[in-house]
Formats: C-alpha cells, sequence, structure tokens
C-alpha cells in the first residue's frame, strides 16, 4: 500500500490568506506525493493553475534551491529538506529518542519507528529500518491513515498497545504502544515492524514486548528531564483575521522562510520573534502565518505559533530516499559541463575504490569508467583521498593508465569524515591541475552541503 497523499484543504482560504504561498505549497505537495518529480504540464494540469502560473512558482522555488528545473521536469532538490529539518528540530523527538529507537531496531533486528499523528493521519518522524528481502519502505515524512495502522490505533484509542495485523499492506505486522511526556500526554508512538514470514502477531509481541517496555521506560525518563518538550498539542485552528490584498511572488518565498524560522531553539514562536528572526514585516508574517494555519502546516496556542507535522508533506518523504550519488548527480553534470571533462564519485571499498556515479561529455575519446567498477585505490586519486586519513586534501595522481590524469578531492559528511571523493579524470596535458583542484573544491562544497541537510535527521546512503 502507499502511503496516503497529503490531504487537500476543501474550505476556501481566508481572505488575507497570501494567494502565490497557497499554489507554492500545493506544488510542494503535489511533486511530494509524485515521489519528488512531475512534469510542469502535469502540475499545471493537476493543480489546475496555468502553466505560465505553475511556471513562474517552479522559478521561484528552483531560485529558493527548493525544486531543480531540467527540461520539463520540476524535481524536489535537497535544500527543501529545510523546511522538514525546522519541524524535525522544533519537535525534538528524532534527536531525543531516535538513538533509544535505534537501539531498540538492534536489540530486536527488527525495523522501529516513531510516528506522530497528522490529523487523520500519523507521520513518520523517525525510521530504522532494517535491509530484507522484503523490506518496508516507510521513510520519515511518510503518512499512513490512523485507523489503518498500529501507531494511528495508539492515537485514536488511546491504548497502550496496538497491532497492526496487516492493515497496512499485507505481510506487514506492527505493534506500537505510546510514549508520554511527564505531564502524561502522548508524545509519540514506537512501533516494532516485522513480517509475517518472520513472526505472527502474537509471536511478534511476546518477543518484543520485553525490549519494546524497557525501551519506552527510557524513552520516558529522558522526556522526564526536557519539560519543553510539550508534545501532541494540535492547539486550535488560526483564526486571526487582518487586511487583504494581492502579492507578487516573492511572497512565496517569504512564506516558506516563515517556516524556517522554527528549530529547536524555537519550536513555539510569537508573530514578533518570527519577524525577528526572519527579518520581515509583522504582517506580512501574519499572512503568511494565517496561510500556513489555513493548509494545517501551522498551528496557533494563544499568542504563539508551532509548526505541525504536515510540514512533512512538504518533499520530506523523498528526499529521506536519496543517496549521495543521487544528491551529487546534477552538481557532477555542472561540473563536467563546466570543465569539459569526465568527473565522478567514489566511496571506499576494501582496498579499492569503488565508482559510485560518473558524467562524462560526448567526444571521441573519453575515459571509461563505468559506475559500479571497482579500481585499486592506490592507482588512483579518489582512492588517495579515501584512504589517506581525514586530513586528505586533494590528490593528483598518473594513472589509472598510461596518459591519464586524475584529480580528486573528498566529500565530508556532517561529523567532518570523508566519505566519499569527488574526481576529475582526463587526458595528461589537457587540463590545468589547479584550475581543475579549484572547480572540484567548489562542487565537492556544494554536493556537500545538500547532503549535510538531507542527512540531519534522516541517512543517506553513500551509494
Ligand atoms: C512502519 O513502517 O514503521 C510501520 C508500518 C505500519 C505500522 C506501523 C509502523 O502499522
Amino acid at each position: 500500500m502507499l502511503p496516503v497523499p497529503s490531504p487537500s484543504v476543501t474550505q476556501p482560504p481566508p481572505a488575507e490568506a497570501v494567494t502565490p504561498l497557497i499554489r507554492g505549497l500545493d506544488v510542494l505537495r503535489r511533486l511530494t506525493d509524485a515521489d519528488g518529480t512531475l512534469a510542469l504540464a502535469e502540475l499545471a494540469r493537476a493543480s489546475g493553475l496555468a502553466r505560465s502560473t505553475v511556471d513562474r512558482i517552479c522559478a521561484t522555488l528552483a531560485h529558493l534551491g527548493y525544486v531543480r528545473l531540467d527540461g520539463r521536469d520540476a524535481s524536489l532538490a535537497p535544500p527543501l529538506m529545510a523546511v522538514a529539518n525546522a519541524y524535525l528540530d522544533a519537535l525534538r523527538v528524532p534527536e531525543l529518542l531516535g538513538p533509544l529507537a535505534d537501539r531498540l531496531a538492534d536489540e530486536l533486528d527488527e525495523s522501529v519507528s516513531l510516528a506522530v499523528p497528522d490529523g487523520p493521519d500519523i507521520r513518520f518522524v523517525h525510521q530504522v529500518l532494517r535491509r530484507r528481502a522484503l523490506s518496508i519502505s516507510f521513510r520519515v515524512g511518510d503518512a499512513l491513515p490512523g485507523g489503518g495502522s498500529a501507531p494511528g490505533l495508539v492515537f485514536r484509542d488511546g491504548v497502550p498497545l496496538a497491532v497492526d495485523d496487516q492493515l497496512v499492506e499485507r505481510g506487514l505486522i506492527a505493534v506500537a504502544v505510546p510514549v508520554r511526556g511527564p505531564g502524561g500526554d502522548v508524545v509519540c508512538a514506537v512501533s516494532v515492524v516485522s513480517h509475517t514470514s518472520r513472526h505472527g502477531v502474537s509471536s511478534l509481541r511476546g518477543a518484543v514486548l520485553g525490549a519494546l517496555g524497557s525501551c519506552v521506560a527510557e524513552m520516558e525518563a529522558v522526556l522526564a528531564r526536557q519539560p519543553q518538550v510539550t508534545g501532541l498539542r494540535p492547539g486550535p485552528r488560526s483564526s486571526i483575521t487582518g487586511e487583504a490584498g494581492s502579492a507578487p511572488i516573492v511572497s512565496l518565498a517569504r512564506g516558506l522562510s516563515v517556516l524556517t524560522a522554527f528549530d529547536g531553539a524555537g519550536p513555539a514562536l510569537s508573530l514578533t520573534e518570527i519577524a525577528s528572526r526572519t527579518g520581515l514585516a509583522r504582517a506580512t508574517v501574519r499572512r503568511a502565518l494565517i496561510t500556513c494555519a489555513y493548509l494545517g502546516h501551522v498551528d496557533q496556542d494563544e499568542r504563539v505559533y508551532r509548526l505541525t507535522p504536515r510540514v512533512l508533506a512538504l518533499g520530506c518523504a523523498p528526499l529521506s530516499r536519496t543517496t549521495l550519488p543521487r544528491i551529487a548527480a546534477p552538481h557532477l553534470a555542472a561540473l563536467s559541463e563546466r570543465l569539459g571533462e569526465s568527473v565522478g564519485l567514489s566511496v571506499a571499498d576494501g582496498d579499492r575504490v569503488r565508482c559510485t556515479a560518473r558524467v562524462a561529455p560526448r567526444r571521441v575519446m573519453s575515459v571509461d569508467i563505468g559506475v559500479g567498477s571497482r579500481l585499486p585505490a592506490d592507482v588512483t586519486a579518489a582512492g588517495r583521498v579515501l584512504l589517506g586519513g581525514e586530513c586528505a586534501g586533494a590528490a593528483v595522481v598518473d594513472g589509472p593508465e598510461d596518459g591519464l590524469r586524475s584529480v580528486a578531492v573528498p566529500v565530508r559528511d556532517r561529523d567532518g569524515r570523508i566519505v566519499s571523493a569527488l574526481d576529475v579524470t582526463a587526458h595528461q596535458g589537457r587540463g590545468d591541475t589547479d584550475a581543475w583542484t579549484d572547480a572540484l573544491r567548489t562542487a565537492a562544497a556544494s554536493v556537500a552541503a545538500d547532503l549535510h541537510v538531507t542527512s540531519r535527521f534522516v541517512p543517506v546512503p553513500v551509494l
């Protein structure tokens, strides 16, 4: 079964809502439901907007780095993950409880997830997947129907334990229990997920209950030391009123900056605080908040605003499924185009380096190193970078064949560890090694920036 599509709002917008922001968020939601990519013509058809309007919205989103335009298609781009990160950081649940969920998954050797309610649905905020032949593919940001999933039943019925016996998908079984904050409110549900080939529902319960119970006790102890984690306070729907008026497309950019104003240090913000964090006028912030509240991305509670899990419908799940080669692909294409040479990405694989992506310009003689090919580390510049220790800078190597030169630089993860190498490999004497090194460093910095924003709350495989 596919995750539920993000809900569309049926009531008319309040008069002071910002139309370009409504449309821009609708485009992001449609791209998310389509798993990240749609033709512009299809976006126009599905949204009922004029093609010229869709083009302007997508151009604005592309300008912000949130969408990539590629011929006729629009695709979600890694920097959009900043919007999901704002919510996940403000929620603090992934940061505080994620490591305990990871440990539980190791202990049980089963997939474990954390979910919160999102209107009638549930949304995953943390996922630890166990790779199996039959593996579950829900990711952070995906939603499931509340009444048809184990965490949904926990929230809906207030029960201490709920079971999903193939409600979501044939063969998939899950047990979920609530995790409560110090005030007794349910903060999230933790699920252990398995398959009928491994367990029946009662054997799954029997196998996991002990470890699940101790894990929840530990999670609740962590939450007890964090009184500011307020849990599930849906808050009343915003009903503020104000001035109307038409708005240019900058209002889309401004509205999105209101969403990314929230974080772990400011999970609940007043209008004044958002204005000062974004540098926007209070009236602008207010109208953006009215719009986001109308679409269900923001809740108002007294004088403060909070993001809701619906924010994760803006790109999170497709971007959670990405890999480093996919993140790097457009940067490799741009670099290859700029240098007119073959550029590649590789990872360490034992004492070899494995090519994970390559873009080569069309020419009579070009370097032919296919994705998946493995070369001895010591004869390639990428190998020197990958095996050369954390202080490795750029490496220049003549080889692996006579007449070839390769230059490589490291790509580092959020912790500064070298996870990949980016290289240019070409015939010696064709290019300027220093110029190549500079261009590689710039491209590696762009790849790393995209990797860092994407991997803040979800693991990004390096191949
Ligand atoms: C999950 O993929 O984490 C999952 C799926 C179905 C459930 C609960 C959790 O009922």
